[in-house]
This record gives structure tokens, C-alpha cells and sequence, in this order.
């Protein structure tokens, strides 16, 4: 094995360049062959049981533990629409969320929240507003006399903003469910709009309105 190293070549010759056919070196075969087991030890990891994250699963996961950390800080403040919006990005949340309501709701919105007794909640119409917010006060608060309960004991403000922020993953979905009530997101826009607009400014909010004319 030692080196009585004999370069062969290929009998032909173009324009008297000939080629070598020596032995691949070992130290280039054992890279060869090494990124060959590698590259299933990488697809047995990452895909077939998942073990490791690819990029995208850790990208995910680190959104989601940012959410879940800003959402601590939100918990025990108010509820806004923020906070609810960003506990759609949980999957903790909403998985939470998704229980309470089958538990809870399914009953009455039908288990693809598509409604029954209840509104379908993933269409584009609502009696009581598609906002978060308004979302999330129809739970609290119910609507007595049309057989939708306030869940405000029953669940509890923590529980209750875990099952708005499953609804809101199903708002939108348009399953094929009960025939839309109420009116639709963009009339809702515009009154909504419109409320907002009435409400008194913060002193300190705002630039000064740009001058005409100057
Ligand atoms: C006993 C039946 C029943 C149960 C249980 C029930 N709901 Fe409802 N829900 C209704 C009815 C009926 C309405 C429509 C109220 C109306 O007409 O004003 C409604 C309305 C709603 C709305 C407002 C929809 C809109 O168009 O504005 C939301 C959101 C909602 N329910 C969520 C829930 C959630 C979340 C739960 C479980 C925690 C739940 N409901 C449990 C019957 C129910």
C-alpha cells in the first residue's frame, strides 16, 4: 500500500491531451460517500421523524415563543385587540381555545364553527361585529334573549380570550355551514370606522395638520 503511485491514462488523446483514469483518492471517496450518509441521517432528523426543526419549523417556533412571551406581559392587562390577535399566533392558545370549544360551543356553532343553532362564525357576516374586540364581548357578555349565554363566569376572562383567539383562526374560513346573519365585514368596516372616528382624540395625538395652500 505504500506509495508506488503510477499515474495510468486513457488510451485516446485529443489534440494530444490525454486523461489520467487513476483510482479516486480515498480521502475523496470517504467525502463522497460520508455526505452520502449524511445526507439520510439529515432526512431520517429533519423529516421522517421530525426531530430536529428545519428552518422553517424553528422560524416558527421562535415567533411563537416571542408571542407567547409578549403575551405574558398582555395577560394580565386589559384586553385588546392585539393581544387577541397575537394569541392566534400561539398554537397553545388557540389549541386551548379549540378545546374550550368543543366543549363548550359546538353544541350551538357546530364543530367547524360553521354554525347551527349559533351563527357560522367563518363567514364573512356578523350580528354582534367581526372585530376582536366586539368578538370577544359577545362571549363575555352573551347575548341573553337570543340563547347565546354570557361565558364571563362559566369560563372566566383567560379562558374566554383563549376561545376568541380560536374563533378568530376559524374567522374568514367560509365552511359551508348556516346561511349567513347579520351584516357583512365591510359594513361592519365602515360603521366601526365611523365610531371610531366620533371618539374624543387624545390631547397628545397627531401632528399638526399640514397648512393649505402655503
Ligand atoms: C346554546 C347555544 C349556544 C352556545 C352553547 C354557544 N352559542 Fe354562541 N351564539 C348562539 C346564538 C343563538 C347566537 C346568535 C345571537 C344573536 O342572534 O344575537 C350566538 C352568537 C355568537 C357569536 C356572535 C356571532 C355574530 O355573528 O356576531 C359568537 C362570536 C359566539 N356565539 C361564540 C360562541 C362561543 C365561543 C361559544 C362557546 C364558549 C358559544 N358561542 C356558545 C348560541 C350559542
Amino acid at each position: 500500500m505504500a506509495d508506488q503511485h503510477v499515474d495510468v491514462t486513457l488510451d485516446h488523446s485529443f489534440d494530444g491531451i490525454q486523461e489520467y483514469d487513476n483510482r479516486l483518492p480515498n480521502w475523496w471517496l470517504f467525502t463522497l460517500y460520508g455526505a452520502v450518509v449524511f445526507s439520510v441521517g439529515y432526512w431520517l432528523f429533519y423529516h421522517t421523524f421530525g426531530v430536529g426543526f428545519t428552518q422553517d419549523e424553528s422560524y416558527n417556533h421562535e415567533v411563537e415563543v416571542a408571542a407567547q412571551e409578549q403575551l405574558q406581559r398582555e395577560m394580565g392587562k386589559e384586553v385588546t385587540a392585539e393581544s387577541l390577535l397575537l394569541m392566534t399566533k400561539v398554537t397553545a392558545q388557540t389549541d386551548a381555545g379549540a378545546k374550550i370549544f368543543q366543549q363548550k360551543c359546538v353544541q350551538c356553532h357546530g364543530p367547524q364553527a360553521a354554525g347551527d343553532i349559533g351563527p357560522n362564525l367563518t363567514d364573512d357576516f356578523w350580528i354582534h361585529g367581526p372585530e376582536p374586540l366586539q368578538i370577544y364581548n359577545t362571549v363575555m357578555n352573551g347575548v341573553q334573549d337570543k340563547g347565546m349565554q354570557a361565558w364571563k363566569d362559566q369560563l372566566g376572562p383567560v379562558r374566554v380570550r383563549q376561545v376568541v383567539s380560536f374563533v378568530l383562526t376559524r374567522k374568514g374560513l367560509n365552511v359551508a355551514g348556516k346561511a349567513p346573519q347579520g351584516k357583512s365585514i365591510a359594513e361592519w368596516d365602515k360603521e366601526n370606522a365611523a365610531l371610531k372616528a366620533a371618539e374624543p382624540k387624545p390631547a397628545d395625538a397627531g401632528t399638526p395638520a399640514p397648512k393649505s395652500g402655503g
